[in-house]
C-alpha cells in the first residue's frame, strides 16, 4: 500500500465543495464567494482543492483559473470528462496553479458504459489516450472510474491498470450513488492494491455519496484498506444526500487514533468558522443534529448529561468544542456593545473583518440591538449571514415595507431600487408574505418560481430573528436566497430578492445549458 508517498500514514484530504458540492440543486455561489472558500480551505491545510468544472461554464472556467492563481499551498484541481476539449480545458484553467491537477473521469459500469455507448474495449482504448492526453500537459493526474462500486470488478481492475499505465498518479474509486458498505468499500481498495500491477506507484482515493448515510463509514473503510486520499466537501454537501463530510472524517481521524493511526494536515480549529461560512454562501443550512458542526453537537440538554459534563467533561464528550474552533461563550451583547467587542466576538465566531466590512456590520448590529434587547452568537452569526447576501450594491434592493393583516385580509405596499431607480407597488396576497411577493412581481416582472419557503427562528422569544431561505428556478437555474430580520415579512421579501439578483448573476453569466448543472455525460 505504499502508493507514492513517503509517509504511509498521511492521508490526504482533497476537498470538492466547489464542484461536487456546488452541483448541489440551490448551492450556487458567486465568482467571488468560489475564491474565499478556496482560501479558506487552502488556509485550513486541504491538500487538493477541486475548484470547478472548467468546460461547464464560462464562470466555472474564471473561477477555477483565479482560484489556481491564487492558491499558496494546496493542489488545484479541476474536473473533466473524457475528451481533449474538456482536458484543454481544464488545463488551460489550472495551469496558473503552483500545483495543478486534471482531473479526469468516465463511468465505467455496465450502465454508464451503456449512456456513452462505448463496449469494454473501447472504453479501455478512451481511458488510455485520454489520460496519456492529460499527463502530456500535467504532471499530477487524477482518473476517476464513475461508479465504480457497480462495475465488475475484472474489468475495474483492468481500467485501474490502463489508467495506471497511461500516467494517472491518483485513481478514485468513486461510489457515484451512495450505494457501497464499509466492508465492500473496503475490500474493493484492498483488491485493487493486490491485483492491479503498478498499484503501489499510486495513490488511491475514495469519493462516497451518502444516500445510505454510509459515506463518511464508507471513506474511513477505504483507508483502512489502503486508500490515502479522501474526496469529501463541508458540511456534506453535496448532491441528493450529499457526500462524505470533510468534518466527520477529519474528526474521526483525530478522536480514534487508537483505531485508525493515520493523519492529516487539516487545522481542525477552522472547521467551524468555514462551515457556517459554507452554509451561508449556499444557502444550505446545517441541520441542528449534524455531527461536528450542528448548532446541538455539543449542547447537554438532560440533567444527567450536564451534571456528568461539569463534574468531568469527558463523562459525554469526546472531543472539545474548542478543538473544532467553537470559542463562543454565548454572553449577550447589547446596544452598547462598542465596535472592538464586536470585532473579538465576531473573531471568536471564525469571522474575520477588514475594517470597512466590520463598519458595515456594525452598523447592521447596532440596528438590530435596537430592536432586540439581547444579542446572542446565533444572532450575530444570522446577521452575517445577512449582510453577506444582502447587500446595497445589489441590483434589487428593498428600501420600505408597510403590511396591513388581519382577519379582513392582507395588503402590503413595497419600495424597492432597481438598478438604483426606485419603483413601489400595492398588492394584495393571500397572507402577508404572498402579498408582499405580489409587490415584487409587479416591481421586477420574472418567470422565476419559488420552490422552496423556509422560515426558522435564530433564538427564543418573540424578539427573536427570523431567518428565512427561499429557493428559486428559472430556465432550468435553481437559486437560494437568505436572510435574517427581528421581522419575519421583512427578512421573507429580503430572503425572496436575494434570491432574485442571484439569478440575475447567474443568467448573464452562463446560458441555461451551459450550466454545470445541466452539462450532459457525452464525451
Ligand atoms: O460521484 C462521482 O462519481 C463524481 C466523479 C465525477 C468523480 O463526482
Ligand atoms: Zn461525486
Amino acid at each position: 500500500m505504499a502508493q507514492n508517498m513517503t509517509d504511509n500514514s498521511r492521508v490526504l484530504i482533497f476537498d470538492t465543495t466547489l464542484r461536487d458540492g456546488e452541483q448541489s440543486p440551490g448551492a450556487t455561489m458567486t465568482h467571488d464567494e468560489k475564491l474565499e472558500i478556496a482560501q479558506l480551505l487552502d488556509d485550513m491545510g486541504v491538500d487538493v482543492i477541486e475548484a470547478g468544472f472548467p468546460i461547464a461554464s464560462e464562470g466555472d472556467f474564471e473561477a477555477v483559473s483565479d482560484i489556481a492563481k491564487n492558491a499558496r499551498n494546496s493542489v488545484i484541481c479541476g474536473l473533466s470528462r473524457a475528451n481533449y476539449k474538456d482536458i484543454d480545458r481544464c488545463w488551460e484553467a489550472v495551469r496558473h496553479a503552483k500545483r495543478p491537477r486534471i482531473h479526469t473521469f468516465i463511468g465505467t459500469s455496465p450502465l454508464h458504459r451503456g449512456i456513452t455507448n462505448l463496449d469494454q474495449d473501447e472504453m479501455i482504448a478512451r481511458i488510455h489516450e485520454t489520460v496519456t492526453h492529460a499527463r502530456n500537459l500535467c504532471e499530477d493526474v487524477q482518473w476517476s472510474a464513475m461508479d465504480a462500486i457497480r462495475t465488475e470488478r475484472d474489468y475495474l481492475c483492468r481500467v485501474v491498470e490502463t489508467a495506471i499505465k497511461a500516467g494517472a498518479t491518483t485513481i478514485n474509486i468513486p461510489d457515484t450513488v451512495g450505494y457501497t458498505l464499509p466492508q465492500e468499500s473496503a475490500d474493493i481498495i484492498a483488491m485493487l492494491l493486490e491485483k492491479v500491477p503498478g498499484a503501489d506507484q499510486v495513490i488511491f482515493a475514495t469519493h462516497c455519496h451518502n444516500d445510505l448515510g454510509m459515506a463518511t463509514a464508507n471513506a474511513l473503510a477505504a483507508v483502512s484498506a489502503g486508500a490515502r486520499q479522501i474526496e469529501c466537501t463541508i458540511n456534506g454537501l453535496g448532491e441528493r444526500a450529499g457526500n462524505t463530510a470533510l468534518e466527520e472524517v477529519v474528526m474521526a481521524i483525530k478522536v480514534r487514533k487508537d483505531l485508525m493511526p493515520f493523519t492529516t494536515r487539516i487545522d481542525t480549529t477552522k472547521i467551524m468558522g468555514i462551515s457556517r461560512r459554507v452554509s451561508q454562501v449556499s444557502g444550505f443550512p446545517v441541520q441542528f443534529n449534524k455531527a461536528i458542526v450542528g448548532k446541538n453537537a455539543f449542547l447537554h440538554e438532560s440533567g444527567i448529561h450536564q451534571d456528568g459534563v461539569l463534574k468531568n467533561v469527558e463523562t459525554f464528550e469526546i472531543m472539545k468544542p474548542a478543538d473544532i474552533g467553537i470559542t463562543e461563550t454565548n454572553i449577550a451583547m447589547g446596544k452598547h456593545s462598542g465596535r472592538a467587542a464586536l470585532r473579538s466576538k465576531l473573531q471568536d465566531l471564525g469571522f474575520e473583518l477588514a475594517d470597512n466590512q466590520l463598519n458595515d456590520v456594525f452598523v447592521r448590529f447596532k440596528a438590530l440591538a435596537d430592536r432586540k434587547k439581547e444579542i446572542y452568537d446565533d444572532d450575530l452569526i444570522a446577521l452575517m449571514s445577512d449582510s453577506a447576501a444582502n447587500t446595497d450594491t445589489d441590483y434589487l434592493q428593498v428600501k420600505w415595507l408597510r403590511v396591513v393583516c388581519g382577519s379582513d385580509g392582507q395588503e402590503a405596499e413595497l419600495k424597492m431600487l432597481v438598478d438604483n431607480v426606485e419603483k413601489s407597488a400595492k398588492c394584495e396576497g393571500d397572507g402577508p408574505v404572498d402579498a408582499v411577493f405580489n409587490c415584487v412581481k409587479t416591481i421586477y416582472p420574472t418567470t422565476a418560481r419559488l420552490k422552496l419557503y423556509q422560515v426558522h427562528a435564530v433564538t427564543e422569544g418573540t424578539d427573536a430573528q427570523a431567518t428565512v431561505s427561499v429557493r428559486m428556478e428559472e430556465d432550468g437555474r435553481i437559486v437560494t436566497g437568505s436572510a435574517a430580520d427581528t421581522d419575519t415579512i421583512l427578512a421573507s421579501v429580503k430572503a425572496y430578492v436575494g434570491a432574485l439578483n442571484r439569478l440575475r448573476v447567474r443568467s448573464q453569466k452562463t446560458a441555461p445549458d451551459a450550466d454545470v448543472k445541466s452539462i450532459s455525460y457525452k464525451l
